[in-house]
């Protein structure tokens, strides 16, 4: 690993593909290859923070392996002895690929009175290879892993692109044409709309709809002034509260790694979005891609959201159009075809009544009649000219006659 440190290599250009069998003679029940550029961190218990940075897969030899029902490969670094597996575990699913980092501190961050205790590390990488299938990915995936001790905290971000796998029903040597390939992420702002609910005693207190954005400022590595990341929201876990003083719905991933919390307040038959909070680990490299320092907590509040996004008790608030919110930290939020109801005894769905629409809708609506009369006039003008010069032209003909 550390061997990356002298002759750092660039991810994009540079592509040392790397290519593992097992066995490594013979007919091979586990082959992988990929592209990788990986990091390293450990924060010690005085909060110094060591890095290594941009190593991949050199100078390793494949050390073990195996073909039973569970299939696995493990290969080792020459320079630090480091070791790496993949094992494949059949779920329900699919196949689950497991990954594991082993190594002795000491030996990995040298001259830096680091542990002699192994460390490991492990990853899950889920796919939804059925058995004989190969599984194929070649966008970037990213993986992360924490582990403490008492010698401080270590942080691993794994990168893997161009990665093809498969462990079961090998044949020849070659990969099954029947491919399973990783899902393909939407844009931020393509991800599909989402409905969330906060339900206690079986009965629901908040429904909310939307299309959600989040852009997070932070500071990556080697880049100057901050970097946005933008992230979309799919298929959160939801949590929160039908409390009549502080109702509230979290959004979050996982792993917990982001909480997206909305408050809503009542009083006088009024509801008010009240505020939004953004908790995100910085560990999270998936958030934060490459940020300076993952050890850490990003954290983005907006307190003060005013009326803008009232509703009534019985209603609900609906706004089609893009909804943007700045929060500190200049991170914004960002809501499409929003729709939210709040306090109400058991909202199954919004009731047709009482739904206040934003602003920016009915403008969005008043623009499409106008522009329906604009095209019936057009169609007009088209239509008497089309029926004029018809009549020239009948008029010559019966004139030629
Ligand atoms: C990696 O392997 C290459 C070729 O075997 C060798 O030239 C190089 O010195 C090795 N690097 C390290 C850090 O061991
Ligand atoms: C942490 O700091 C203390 C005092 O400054 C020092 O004695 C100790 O060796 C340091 N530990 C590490 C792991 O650097
Ligand atoms: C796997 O199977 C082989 C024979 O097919 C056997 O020799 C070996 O002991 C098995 N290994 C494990 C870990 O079960
Ligand atoms: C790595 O392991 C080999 C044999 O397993 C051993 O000879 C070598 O000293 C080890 N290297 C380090 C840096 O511990
Ligand atoms: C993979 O590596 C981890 C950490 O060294 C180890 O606990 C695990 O048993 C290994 N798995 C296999 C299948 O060898
Ligand atoms: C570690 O320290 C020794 C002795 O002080 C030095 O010779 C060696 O170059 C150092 N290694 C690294 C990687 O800094
Ligand atoms: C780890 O082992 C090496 C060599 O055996 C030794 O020099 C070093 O002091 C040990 N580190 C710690 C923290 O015990
Ligand atoms: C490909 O895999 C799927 C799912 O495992 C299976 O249903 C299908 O029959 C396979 N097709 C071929 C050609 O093997
Ligand atoms: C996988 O392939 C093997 C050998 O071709 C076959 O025996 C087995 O039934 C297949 N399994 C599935 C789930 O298709
Ligand atoms: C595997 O190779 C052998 C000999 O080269 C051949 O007879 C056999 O048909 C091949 N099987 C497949 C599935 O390609
Ligand atoms: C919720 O509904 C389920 C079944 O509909 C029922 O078994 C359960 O007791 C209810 N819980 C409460 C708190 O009313
Ligand atoms: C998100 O919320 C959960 C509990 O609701 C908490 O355990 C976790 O630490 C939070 N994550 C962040 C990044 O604050």
């Amino acid at each position: 690993m550390i061997a990356k440190l002298v002759a750092a290599s660039l991810f994009i250009g540079v592509c040392g593909a790397i290519s593992y069998r097992w066995p490594e003679t013979g007919e091979p029940c586990v082959m992988i290859d990929f592209d990788s550029l990986n990091r390293l961190w450990w924060e010690n218990t005085n909060r110094t923070i060591h890095k290594i940075g941009d190593w991949n897969f050199d100078n390793t030899t494949v050390i073990n392996g195996g073909c039973n029902e569970t299939a696995f490969l493990t290969i080792e670094w020459s320079v630090d002895n480091a070791t790496y597996n993949w094992t494949f575990i059949q779920s329900d699913r699919g196949v689950d690929v497991q990954m594991a980092l082993a190594f002795v501190p000491d030996r990995v961050f040298i001259n830096q009175s680091a542990s002699n205790e192994t460390v490991v590390m492990s990853m899950t990488m889920r796919t939804t290879m059925g058995m004989n299938t190969s599984y194929r990915c070649d966008d970037t995936r990213r993986y992360k892993a924490m582990v403490s001790d008492a010698t401080g905290r270590y942080f691993l971000a794994m990168h893997f692109r161009n990665v093809r796998m498969q462990a079961f029903g090998l044949q020849n040597g070659t990969y099954s044409t029947n491919v399973s390939r990783c899902e393909d992420v939407p844009a931020p702002n393509q991800h599909p709309k989402g409905t969330w609910r906060v339900t206690e005693d079986n009965k629901t207190c908040i429904l909310l709809t939307a299309q959600i954005m989040l852009s997070l400022p932070y500071d990556k590595l080697g880049a100057q002034g901050k970097t946005m990341s933008q992230i979309g929201i799919q298929s959160p876990v939801v949590s929160g509260s039908c409390a009549q003083n502080s109702s509230f719905i979290q959004l979050s991933d996982s792993d917990s790694s982001l909480n997206i919390t909305i408050t809503f307040s009542q009083k006088d038959n009024k509801v008010n979005w009240e505020t939004v909070e953004i908790r995100a680990a910085l560990d999270d490299d998936r958030i934060f891609p490459d940020a300076a320092n993952p050890f850490g907590t990003f954290s983005s509040v907006n307190n003060s959201m005013g009326t803008n996004l009232q509703t009534t008790v019985s209603g609900s608030y609906f706004c089609n159009s893009d909804t943007k919110f700045t929060l500190k930290e200049g991170a914004t939020l960002e809501l499409w075809t929003l729709q939210y109801a709040a306090f109400q005894g058991n909202i199954s769905q919004f009731s047709k009544d009482g739904v206040n629409v934003c602003k920016a809708d009915v403008k969005t609506n008043s623009i499409v009649p106008i522009a329906v009369g604009a095209a019936l006039a057009g169609l007009v003008v088209i239509v008497l000219i089309a029926y004029l010069i018809g009549r020239r032209r009948n008029r010559k003909g019966y004139e030629s006659v």
